[in-house]
């Protein structure tokens, strides 16, 4: 069911400082920052030839990965994001076979514009996954 490995997302507590990581030191692409208040976050998107790296910072009061700065205070990796075909097929079929959805169970509108849902890390070996129909 899924595809490509959309992105990386890494949880940063200075983003200028994560983005010229990956722009100087790593020598890659990286975008400007977009604040995206419907998720709590500002993104730096990374490009790389075959997949991107998502470095996330929270944005507002009460962002959804403000608890995991917190207990991870150097930044760390947030979740994967697997391409899905069809959103609302592969949330069925998801559910179908017992994953846990976080959240509302209707997709909202990711970084990238597209539809994203979140899965529940314990049924994913450990990590928290996303899901985009691309
Ligand atoms: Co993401």
């Amino acid at each position: 069911m899924i595809g490509n490995l959309n992105h990386v997302a890494i949880v940063v507590p200075d983003l200028a400082a994560a983005a010229a990581i990956y722009k100087k030191t790593l020598g890659a692409e990286v975008s400007e920052p977009q604040d995206l208040p419907d998720h709590g976050v500002t993104t730096v998107f990374v490009n790389l030839p075959n997949t991107k790296i998502e470095l996330l910072h929270p944005l507002g009061e009460g962002s959804p990965i403000q608890k995991f700065l917190l207990n991870n205070p150097s930044g760390g990796m947030h979740h994967v994001c697997y391409e899905v075909e069809d959103i609302f097929a592969a949330r069925d079929k998801l559910v179908e076979e017992g994953a846990r959805i976080l959240g509302s169970p209707e997709p909202k509108t990711g970084a990238h514009g597209n539809p994203v849902l979140f899965l529940h890390p314990k049924d994913f070996a450990g990590t928290l996954v996303e899901i985009e129909q691309v």
